[in-house]
């Protein structure tokens, strides 16, 4: 078998490359370790930059996410029992979608089976071969026999625990990473949210955010030690530290019900350089992962994936490789303001077990710098609805 690309990974990168690959007649094999249930199965954050939207729309993926997201003109931060909202429209004339990505996923899956586009679930063993060469190919076993796909590029998109970023020699790849002292619990209800917008909130007990899915679909976080285990919360445990967390008026307002999804997430900050080695290119979590705080995990994967098609178009169409040559230092520089942004909100908003009472206080005046700046609240609008591309 042959393709021009082969896409490892069939997640939101590497299903957005595949997209936007195909409308430009580009040909694209995906190869998904699992089952296509079991990637829709993965409940993960929903706040989209608007360049992220207008690039779903650009795929030709956008009608449901309009018809059934939220768009957001504003987030609230609350801290010492008391919030404040950031105005994203007046700051700085933008706004965000919140849409799940399991929905995004599902609605790049449905136009990839609309195109006739290969998708192969259950790969195993994927492996590429001959990266440093100008041949490369890919194989992988299916049901017991093993492919090889040749190729002329091959897309790593296949996550923070894949095979491709394991491909760059370690004398050429460098990593930096912080693992934070604690984790998210989370819980999925089918309550109404407890507000219009997100509640981010800072707490002596810990860190807690107030979010959702639809008008119906809420999603809550409680910051948690990482020694706790999700069996040991209850729901009503976690209701009764979600109220003890937020302002006592959002308190007050908050519906509870049976969690539908309840899990522990690590958090973790992490870039792996380059983020291409001779006809392997990595995008998305392959190559970096964000502590959730700024909601930038998929809007990374989202530029990531436009920077590498329009590497990869102007390949095909032009014979012109500067794309391609600039690709991991163009997607590194944006990676990097937004692992920044990332981490800062994370030490704002987070306990950190050996946090002493000036530390506290750091915090919490950060706060009310945010909440007394115009100049803050427009720097921090430009990250979080998302900076150019
Ligand atoms: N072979 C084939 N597929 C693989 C392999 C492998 N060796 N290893 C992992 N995969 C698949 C996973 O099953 C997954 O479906 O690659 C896909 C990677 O998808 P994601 O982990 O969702 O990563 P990405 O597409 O970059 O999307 C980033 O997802 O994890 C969230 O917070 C993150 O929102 C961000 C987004
Ligand atoms: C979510 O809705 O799951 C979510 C929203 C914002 C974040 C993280 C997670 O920063």
């Amino acid at each position: 078998m042959r393709a021009q690309v082969v896409i490892i990974g069939g997640g939101p990168a590497g299903l957005l490359l595949g997209q936007l690959l195909h409308r430009d007649g580009i040909e694209a094999v995906v190869l998904e370790l699992r089952t296509r249930d079991y990637v829709l199965s993965r409940i993960r954050a929903g706040v989209l930059e608007w360049g992220a939207v207008e690039t779903l729309d650009a795929a030709g993926v956008g009608a449901r996410m309009h018809a059934e997201g939220l768009p957001h003109e504003g987030v609230y931060l609350a801290a010492q029992n008391r919030g404040f909202r950031i105005d994203f429209e007046a700051r700085v004339g933008r706004r965000v979608m919140v849409y799940g990505q399991t929905e995004i996923t599902a609605d790049l899956y449905a136009a990839r089976d609309a195109a006739g586009a290969v998708t192969i679930h259950e790969a195993e063993g994927v492996t590429p071969h001959g990266l440093d060469t100008d041949a490369p190919y890919v194989t992988y076993t299916k049901d017991g026999t093993e492919h090889r796909i040749d190729c002329d590029f091959v897309a790593g998109c296949d996550g923070f625990h894949g095979v491709s970023r394991t491909c760059i020699p370690k004398s050429v790849l460098r990593a930096f990473e912080r693992v934070y002292p604690f984790g998210w619990l989370g819980v999925l209800s089918d309550t109404p949210p407890v507000s219009d917008e997100l509640i981010y909130a800072n707490h002596e007990r810990g860190f807690a955010l107030c979010s959702m899915r639809t008008k119906t679909r809420s999603r809550y976080y409680v910051q948690v030690p990482l020694s706790d285990k999700v069996g040991a919360w209850s729901d009503q445990a976690f209701w009764d530290e979600l109220r003890r967390r937020i302002p006592e008026d959002s308190a007050a307002r908050l519906v509870t019900g049976p969690s539908i999804e309840k899990s522990i997430a690590p958090l973790r900050s992490f870039v792996a350089e380059p983020m291409r080695w001779g006809r392997l290119f990595l995008a998305g979590d392959a190559a970096h992962i964000v502590p959730p705080t700024g909601a930038k995990g998929l809007n990374l994967a989202v530029g990531d994936v436009r920077y590498l098609h329009e590497a990869l178009l102007a390949h095909y169409s032009d014979g012109d490789d500067t794309g391609i040559e600039g690709y991991s230092d163009r997607a590194l520089a944006r990676v990097w303001k937004a692992e920044r942004f990332s981490w800062s909100m994370t030490m704002m908003l987070h306990r950190f077990p050996d946090q002493s009472p000036f530390e506290q206080r750091m915090q919490e005046t950060e706060l009310a710098y945010l909440e007394s700046s115009v100049a803050a609240q427009t720097a921090m609008a430009e990250n979080y609805t998302g900076l150019p591309f």
